[in-house]
């Protein structure tokens, strides 16, 4: 078979899994498989079979593509039941990952040995699914509940040397990982071990106390929100604790498959793809190298700044920690010191690593400092003169080629680029904060970005960890133009009869991880009220606009930090205010609008539909590479439910024409503001798809 090799070095029978990059069971890995384990059964020369992966790694699961599609035989199912079958030792040799149905199929055989540096886990939970091919029977039995929980509920691989003692792998391979196997395979043969008894492993389950799991729902409860997937696979162990092998093994079939049918096993694979396909950068030559990045510079040393150098560090790149006034400098790096400090009380890392990290930043108060650096990101504060004065003095100091970034996440990169000599250089790389832990980075290319520069940057987004979606250079970018959106809607939501716990209420209902007032306060109604300032001249007259949040800040309320903004605070506890709902009444009322109760679906609605529709012109203006990159950047950095997939697949699964003609009945009920998208309305009308 060509996914699989088969050869025979003395009496072991040897079978190469080689499915680049990584190994996925797709069909002709699936029959190899079988192939080789019917041909070393049947052998009498051969007395024991190796499986092991050729390339970078032994198994990194099922074919994801192949989910949610009718399963060509031979399956996953069949290997196993023809490995239960197999009278022979069967040795997996595990380097690189085992993972979801690769780790599956290493437990089907009868023992395993890893290599150094290889990691075992369960990551179907990611894309809203459990494990599947007995991988939960045999994590209680080999590994016990407590771990069986972790595993399969995190979908966080696991150290092989952890594995090891939890169970789950019999022997450590200390020098070439094929030699080892074959030299294991030959002493099982000789020694004539047969297979595991599975009814002494599953004897002690018995007494494992029902408390165990329902302190792990507790604890869990707030994480697993709305889905699916985690509830099953704590219910499938809980229950197999009280079964046989073949019983619970029938049991995780009926839920796996469940997890399959779902919407949200749907939308997290939609996501797992579009993650993927995020980093690619259309129309860039494939000759085009990314730069090495061994050095940068961070200017400013506040929560972004320190959060930006720490991203860095943590990659293992050397910083320099710039800020003007010393004092600001030193506060930055003490923040920093108390960060890792947390994570080594955690235990999340260890004293020795936090120390290494860290002296990797440098303080500094003079821009000469960072005349060496590969990278430098400037994380001062939002104003266009103080960018455009750092960019001036970045481009007198820094080498030629260096690359310089803004942190902004609304101004205008183009604008910025021009107070250098070198605007080719600059790029936006706007991080969530905070910045040390967010997944997302958005990129923004400038008018004269070169190539080069994008793509050193969205590679040094990878080292960093980050899931880096490439933006073009329009106010708001791809998120913050869409926040705008929404937010507006929410906010004549508002006028007209809504009040924030309401809209808060019914976006956390949705699955939104926070809602978008609790949010505003958290993150400081000042700085957008500023923002607004600054655009109120461009507004255009009769442009609807809601007093309401410049109503709250002008009574010096903030948000979480001056204790009251949206909510009243006593400490991060948020209670409804009615004095902002006498707030929002009057603000009614000025606009002459007669409040009424607005319906929560309405409410919804409303709001989402605001944003697949500004997520169709950020498409259509050529702002967005593609639909997907939105639903990335939604559910990396906006609280978007990554269980629907984001807003634009979430737009399309409830159906485009649907969202079409409510855009159209709302311009109808509330005005222009509600212009439908020509992307819209061309995908409502045509595929129902949004174009590729
Ligand atoms: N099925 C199909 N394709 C897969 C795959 C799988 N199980 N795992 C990875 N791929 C593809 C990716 O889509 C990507 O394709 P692309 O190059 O066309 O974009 C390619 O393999 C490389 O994957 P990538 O994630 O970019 O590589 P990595 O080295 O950073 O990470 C893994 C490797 C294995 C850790 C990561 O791919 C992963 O977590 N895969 C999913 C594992 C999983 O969920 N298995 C359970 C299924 S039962």
């Amino acid at each position: 078979m060509d996914n699989v090799t088969y050869a025979c070095q003395g009496e072991i029978a040897i079978a190469t899994i080689d499915n680049p990059p990584v190994n996925a069971l797709s069909l002709g890995v699936r029959a190899g498989l079988m192939d080789a384990i019917e041909r070393a059964g049947a052998d009498p020369g051969v007395k024991a079979l190796v499986i092991i992966g050729g390339g970078k790694t032994f198994v990194a699961g099922a074919d994801i593509n192949d989910f949610g599609k009718p399963y060509a035989e031979p399956s996953l199912y069949t290997i196993i039941d023809a490995l239960a079958a197999c009278a022979k030792p069967v040795v997996a040799a595990i380097h690189g990952m085992a993972l979801g149905g690769g780790l599956e199929l290493a437990l089907a055989c009868h023992w395993r040995i890893a290599a150094p540096g290889a990691k075992i886990g369960q990551p179907e939970v990611k894309l809203g699914l459990m494990p599947g091919g007995h991988g939960t029977q045999w994590w209680l039995r080999l590994a016990g509940p407590e771990a069986a929980l972790e595993v399969a509920t995190s979908g966080n691989p696991v150290g092989v040397e952890a594995a090891h003692k939890m169970g789950m792998v019999d022997k450590l391979a200390d020098g070439d990982l094929l030699a080892g196997a074959l030299e294991f395979a030959r002493q099982l043969a000789a020694e004539g071990r047969g297979k595991r008894d599975i009814d002494a492993l599953s004897a002690g389950l018995k007494n494992v106390d029902s408390q165990l799991f329902a302190d792990f729902r507790k604890k869990n409860e707030r994480k697993w929100r709305g889905l699916l997937a985690p509830q099953k696979i704590v219910d499938c162990l809980e229950a197999s604790c009280h079964l046989t092998f073949q019983q619970g093994a029938a049991l995780e079939k009926a839920a796996f498959q469940e997890c399959e049918r779902s919407p949200q096993s749907r939308a997290l694979i939609h996501l797992f793809f579009a993650e993927r396909e995020a980093a690619k950068v259309a129309g860039l030559s494939p000759t085009i190298k990314a730069a090495p990045v061994a050095s940068a510079g961070v200017i400013g040393a506040g929560t972004m700044g320190s959060g930006i150098a720490m991203a860095l560090a943590n990659a293992g790149i050397a910083v320099t920690l710039l800020d003007l006034s010393e004092a600001a400098v030193s506060r930055g790096m003490e923040a920093i010191r108390k960060n890792y400090a947390t994570s080594v009380a955690r235990g999340s890392l260890s004293p020795a690593a936090a120390d290494k990290t860290q002296a990797l930043i440098t303080a500094s108060s003079s821009y000469a400092d960072l005349a060496a650096a590969d990278l430098i990101i400037e994380a001062v504060f939002e104003d266009m003169a103080v960018k455009e004065e750092v960019f001036r003095q970045l481009d007198a100091v820094a080498k030629p080629g260096a690359i310089l970034g803004t942190n902004t996440s609304t101004l205008d990169i183009d604008r910025i680029a021009a107070a250098t000599a070198r605007p080719e250089s600059v790029i936006g790389m706007h991080f969530f904060s905070p910045a040390n832990v967010m997944k997302l980075l958005e990129i923004v290319r400038g008018a004269k970005t070169s190539d080069t520069v994008i793509a050193t940057t969205m590679a040094t987004a990878r080292k960093l960890g980050k899931i880096a979606v490439l933006a073009g250079n329009a106010e708001g970018f791809i998120g913050n133009r869409i926040l705008g959106a929404y937010g507006d809607q929410a906010d004549f939501l508002l006028d007209e009869g809504a009040l924030p716990w309401q809209i808060d209420r019914v976006l956390q209902d949705f699955g939104f991880a926070m809602g978008l007032y609790a949010m505003r306060d958290m993150a400081g109604l000042d700085v957008i009220w500023r923002i607004r300032q600054q655009q109120a001249a461009k507004r255009l007259p009769g442009e609807r606009y809601s007093p309401i949040a410049d109503r709250i800040c002008e009574q010096g309320w903030f948000g979480q930090k001056s204790g009251r903004g949206y909510y009243r605070y006593e400490g991060r506890a948020a209670t409804p205010d009615p004095e902002i709902e006498a707030l929002i009444e009057a603000a009614s009322a000025q606009l002459g609008i007669t409040r009424k109760p607005i319906a929560d679906e309405e409410a919804l609605m409303r709001i989402l539909c605001a944003m697949v529709n500004e997520g169709a012109r950020i498409l259509d203006e050529g702002v967005a590479q593609r639909a997907s990159d939105i639903d990335v950047v939604y559910a990396y950095g906006y609280g978007f439910p990554a269980y629907r997939g984001g807003p634009m697949f979430w737009a399309e699964q409830y159906g485009l024409d649907k969202i079409y003609e409510a855009v159209c009945a709302y311009q109808r009920a509330h005005g222009d503001w509600w212009r439908p998208s020509a992307l819209l309305a061309a995908a409502a009308k045509g595929k129902k798809r949004w174009p590729d």
